[in-house]
């Protein structure tokens, strides 16, 4: 690993690992999906050899697959529908904490998992924090619906490019049946509405953009020396 890469690492390490640090006994997580959580899962993994009692719903079959074998108690959204602490990565983070979400697919349960959650915890590295959130936003989307979807994206005004497999042929199947189109944007002026235009549209499952939870989020964002913590006290507005 060059020295770059090697820092990506520690930066994403030391961002979970002090997500995890952040849990109390008796916790229900939510558990998110992406590198940088699963060191949260590694370190809550040791936490519960030293006997911490939680349990976490998953946020993909990724998560559920990681979490059974670090031996993190599994639960779901019917038995426990309020969620004390959600830990989750990011692809992008602006000042407000608005988020875009989504390259590993599982946007939709992790919307619906924040949703439930008292606390959002993100952890990300430094090259996530943005001024202005811009770039691809991806959007699920119902199979049954994806050629009149993709000409409403269009019109939203982005190039919509359906996400394709990858040691798979065609597109990219989601942990719901689904399909993914990432919408390649510039600066996205007001993530709010846009987060607004895509629910609207008939067959979009959900978007990527996370805009509604600032108030409940706290943001890691890890170094290689020293985390720095971001609350919705701090937010620029
Ligand atoms: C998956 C996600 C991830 O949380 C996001 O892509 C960040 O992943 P990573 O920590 O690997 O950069 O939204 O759908």
């Amino acid at each position: 690993m060059d020295d770059s890469a090697e820092a990506l690492t520690a930066a994403k390490r030391a961002a979970g690992y002090q997500a995890a640090d952040m849990v109390e006994d008796g916790m229900v997580l939510g558990l998110g999906t992406g590198s940088t959580v699963f060191y949260a899962l590694k370190r809550l993994s040791t936490r519960i050899s030293e006997g911490l009692r939680i349990s976490g719903v998953p946020t993909s079959y990724q998560t559920a697959r990681r979490a059974h074998e670090y031996g993190i108690p599994l639960t779901t959204l019917d038995a426990e529908p309020v969620i004390d602490l959600a830990m989750d990565g990011a692809d992008q983070v602006d000042v407000q904490l608005r988020l875009i979400k989504g390259r590993g697919a599982a946007l939709t349960r992790e919307k619906c998992v924040a949703a439930a959650a008292l606390r959002f915890v993100v952890v990300v590295d430094e090259q996530k924090m943005v001024p202005v959130l811009s770039g691809l936003v991806p959007v699920e989307v119902i199979p049954f619906a994806i050629r009149p979807v993709m000409t409403r994206l269009q019109d939203l005004g982005c190039i919509p490019h359906l996400r394709d497999g990858i040691k798979k042929d065609g597109p990219v199947i989601t942990d719901n049946g689904n399909f993914i189109v990432d919408c390649e944007f510039g600066e996205i002026g007001n993530p709010e509405e846009l987060e607004d235009l895509f629910a609207a549209i008939p067959g979009v499952v959900e978007s990527g953009l996370f805009c509604s939870f600032t108030r409940k989020t706290t943001v890691i964002v890890g170094n290689q020396k020293k985390c720095k913590i971001i609350n919705s006290a701090d937010i620029i507005p």
